[in-house]
């Protein structure tokens, strides 16, 4: 199994259904798990806010018998003091078994594992990628619909900065005849490297900006919130704040296996009148976040701790205002296909 988890894709399709079929065993007898990783100790390094995403893996750790470390105010932490990502990290890898980051900086989490002697997990990096958040929604794919080929899925927001968007697209891409019916207002469109991708993998898509138009086509309605914090000006996110709000009258056209999902936190994007409706998923799709991350902690503490090989330096740095060579200069260039390996943009 992968020693990272950065990108969803780092799994392979056998690896992510290996992980399926352990979460489920957890799930029907979490007792047997309960000593699994008893001695050892997670560390949470959460840079930017977050409920379910660090408090399921901080479950998901206790739940196994582990314990936790971390910090989710940087303002607490010698973060405040100026001390760089790689220093964190590398003291963090002495005291830990597994380190589990969020960080408002795309490609951080690929940044923190160059310096890591323990598995590094991506919980999320700035508007770039969230793959465990794609666990949880592969999850509730898989387990509700019964498969995860052969869907058509919507998924409507902020395409552009919604990073749990970018990590779903990539991880559903690798299955045949999945069709994705993308709608945003046409400035929160997705970025050119996940169109990339859905092309490279002969993926149907269509980029439109009416949820009315496709609704009752879908499989999956995957709703996403508006991401406030990744707006320069005020004015901009207001202009799109109420872009899209999904209500029972709405889903009246939908078909009745549809599956309604979002990774949580709403704002507006579903209104509470879904919420008893029997095809909103998204508590559910929450629960299943946990036990997914116990079956990959589950896995990744295997690992066994190994000083990290110092990587050299090749490839143009990266101009992107958001990656995370940006604000931590010491990092190495890194480039895979043209496109930095920390943030996947293109480099020119
Ligand atoms: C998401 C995130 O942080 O990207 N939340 C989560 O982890 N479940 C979605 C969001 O914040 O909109």
């Amino acid at each position: 199994m992968t020693k990272h988890l950065l990108d969803f894709i780092d799994l392979t399709p056998e690896e992510f259904d290996h992980l399926y079929q352990l979460c489920e065993k957890i799930m029907k007898h979490p007792e047997r798990f309960v000593h699994a990783a008893s001695g050892k100790v997670s560390a949470s390094l959460f840079y930017e806010p977050s409920t379910r995403t660090n408090l399921s893996f901080q479950t998901a750790m206790l739940r196994l018998g582990g314990s936790v470390i971390g910090f989710s105010d940087p303002g607490a932490s010698s973060v405040a003091k100026g001390e760089s990502l790689k220093d964190t990290v590398m003291m963090m890898s002495n005291y830990a078994d597994v380190i589990v980051i969020r960080n408002p900086w795309e490609g951080a989490a690929r940044a923190a594992s160059l310096y890591s002697r323990v598995p590094v997990i991506n919980a999320g990096d700035g508007g770039h990628l969230h793959p465990t958040q794609t666990m949880a929604d592969l999850t509730t794919i898989r387990k509700h619909l019964g498969r995860l080929d052969n869907i058509d899925i919507g998924l409507c927001g902020d395409l552009k900065n919604g990073r749990t968007v970018h990590s779903l697209i990539k991880a559903l891409s690798r299955y045949p005849n999945v069709r994705f019916h993308l709608i945003s207002p046409r400035e929160l469109k997705i970025p050119d490297y996940v169109r990339k991708y859905m092309i490279e993998h002969n993926q149907k898509f269509i980029e439109i900006t009416s949820l009315e138009a496709t609704i009752d086509t879908l499989d999956v309605l995957y709703m996403t919130r508006i991401q406030k914090e990744r707006f320069t000006s005020e004015s901009e996110y207001n202009r799109h704040k109420s872009a899209y709000t999904l209500t029972r009258a709405k889903l009246s056209s939908a078909r009745n296996h549809m599956l309604v999902m979002h990774p949580l936190p709403r704002v507006d994007e579903i209104h509470v009148d879904v919420d008893d409706d029997p095809r909103a998923f998204y508590f559910q799709q929450a629960r299943y976040g946990m036990y997914m991350r116990m079956a990959l902690l589950h896995e990744l503490l295997k690992h066994p701790q190994e000083t990290p090989v110092s990587v050299a330096i090749g490839g143009s740095r990266c101009t992107n205002p958001r990656c995370i060579t940006q604000c931590e200069p010491y990092l190495p260039a890194l480039e895979h296909d043209g496109c930095c390996a920390y943030c996947d943009k293109e480099l020119k």
